[in-house]
């Protein structure tokens, strides 16, 4: 991608109406316009990075045999009544009355839609396990929507609902999705903790809260330290028996501020990490909450008719643009871990208008994407000092800087965002380099321009 092409309005200064880094940087590295409070479009460069993060969610969810469908995001009011949450919801429902005068909603959350198709089309327990999952917009009016993205009114989840037979199975599939959960964050470069969670409007005996440590996060939380440490399942075999990984993960103490213990807490002494925390997902098991109410009722092997066992499943996707952002980031601007990069390299044209500079910049571009690799080719006309700073601030992995000196020299100036490491490579080198540390990344489609 030309950057003079490319819809990239950075911002010099601090917005003021940003409290948080995360919105700040995002803001003025041009990836998001505010368009009403807690709603916002996203720009080119912003769109980008949630395309990678939703490819890793989508990736890793199919993988824990997770299946895509997309629900309506206005819903029928007729399910909410039936479930019981109409009335319960309360003002954070955006409530809807069409032509005809009938209720309607922008969607919340799904399980009432979820349960609907799941009875209209399933009744024998021979057609279960099944999860269902969307990546979609979700709208809550949120009284105090802040801090851009992390809460904001319309956002982005992916939500997984999960049917089986039994609790036994309603179990594994729960800790399918946590085992997936831990991969999705790791991926994305986050260190996500699953803590044990107050399981809200929604209900139920089983819930985790998978929460980033920062100090710009809304709730306070506890672990022990060393869950900070480990490191999470690789090559993992979805129908073998998850329960030891997730014993793993939640024999260490861990709980967010509803359900800290401080007692236990104490006992910990100095192993007790206590900080802040952003909930970047959550998994639910609520059992027959919906289904006995809805009546989606399945045919066990005896012929007898069963409420099914549920569970539901969030990731806050756009949440985790900025969650990400929280975490890793320095005084110049982000510093995106390669995995969700928006573009892998930032290719720097010191002399646009020179043709060896032009021609050389081209090749490079050439070859680095023959790699397979997103490259966004600096080639304004305008002063080093304002490229350098445009590439610390929208934080792409690798600097790639081109200029008159280096061409005679036969060397190119490589930079490491997150490091600050530069060195001076061949030009085979500098494609050798980059293409070894490509191996995993995620191209956008359609990207030739
Ligand atoms: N207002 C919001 N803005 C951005 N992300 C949100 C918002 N509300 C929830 N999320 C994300 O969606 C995920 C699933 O939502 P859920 O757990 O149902 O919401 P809540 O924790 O607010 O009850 C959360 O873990 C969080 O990452
Ligand atoms: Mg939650």
């Amino acid at each position: 991608m030309r950057l003079s092409r490319f819809f990239l309005p950075t911002l010099k200064e601090t917005p003021s109406e940003a409290q948080i880094v995360s919105h700040r940087l995002m803001l003025r590295a041009g990836m998001i316009r505010q368009h009403a409070a807690g709603i916002y479009n996203w720009l080119p460069l912003g769109t980008r990075v949630l395309k990678k993060i939703e490819h890793i969610v989508r990736e890793e969810q199919n993988a824990a045999g997770a299946q895509e469908v997309i629900m309506p995001t206005i819903q029928a009011s007729e399910l909410w009544k039936e479930s019981g949450r109409y009335e319960d919801y309360g003002p954070e429902m955006l409530r809807i009355t069409d032509r005809h005068q009938r209720d309607m909603l922008y969607g919340p959350t799904h399980e009432e839609v979820v349960t609907d198709i799941f009875r209209n089309n399933i009744r024998s327990y021979r057609d279960i396990p099944k999860n269902l999952y969307q990546i979609h917009w979700k709208f809550r009016d949120e009284i105090r929507p802040r801090f851009g993205l992390m809460r904001g009114r319309e956002f982005l989840m992916k939500d997984a609902y999960s049917f089986d037979i039994n609790y036994e199975r309603s179990k594994h599939a729960y800790n399918q999705m946590f085992v997936s959960y831990l991969r999705i964050f790791d991926r994305m470069g986050l260190k996500a903790v699953p803590m044990k969670a107050d399981s809200g409007p929604i209900g139920g005996d089983l819930s985790h809260e998978f929460i980033v440590l920062a100090d710009t996060g809304e709730s306070s939380v506890f672990c022990h330290k060393a869950l900070l440490e480990m490191s999470v399942p690789k090559n993992v075999d979805y129908d073998s028996n998850l329960q030891d990984i997730v014993d793993e993960w939640t024999s260490l103490y861990a709980a967010t501020d509803e359900k800290h213990d401080v007692n236990v807490g104490a006992k910990l002494g100095s192993d007790l990490v206590s900080a802040r925390g952003i909930e970047v997902g959550q998994t639910f098991h609520f059992g027959s909450k919906y289904s006995v109410p809805m009546k989606a009722l399945v045919a066990g092997p005896g012929g007898e008719e069963v409420p099914v066992q549920m569970g539901s499943y969030g990731i806050g996707v756009s949440r985790c643009v900025a969650a990400i952002i929280e975490a890793s980031h320095d005084e110049n601007g982000i510093v995106w871990p390669d995995s969700v990069a928006p573009f892998n390299v930032g290719l720097i044209n010191l002399k646009v208008g020179e043709s060896d500079c032009d021609s050389t910049c081209a090749m490079l571009e050439k070859a680095i994407k023959a790699e397979g690799l997103d490259v966004l080719y600096d080639d304004r006309e305008e002063r080093a000092g304002v490229k350098f700073k445009d590439m610390e601030l929208i934080g792409l992995p690798w600097q790639l800087v081109v200029g008159p000196k280096g061409i005679a020299k036969g060397v190119f100036e490589l930079k490491r965002r997150e490091t600050g490491i530069r060195e001076e490579l061949s030009l085979d080198m500098v494609v050798k380099k980059l293409a070894a540390s490509g191996k995993h990344v995620i191209r956008i489609a359609g990207d030739d321009i």
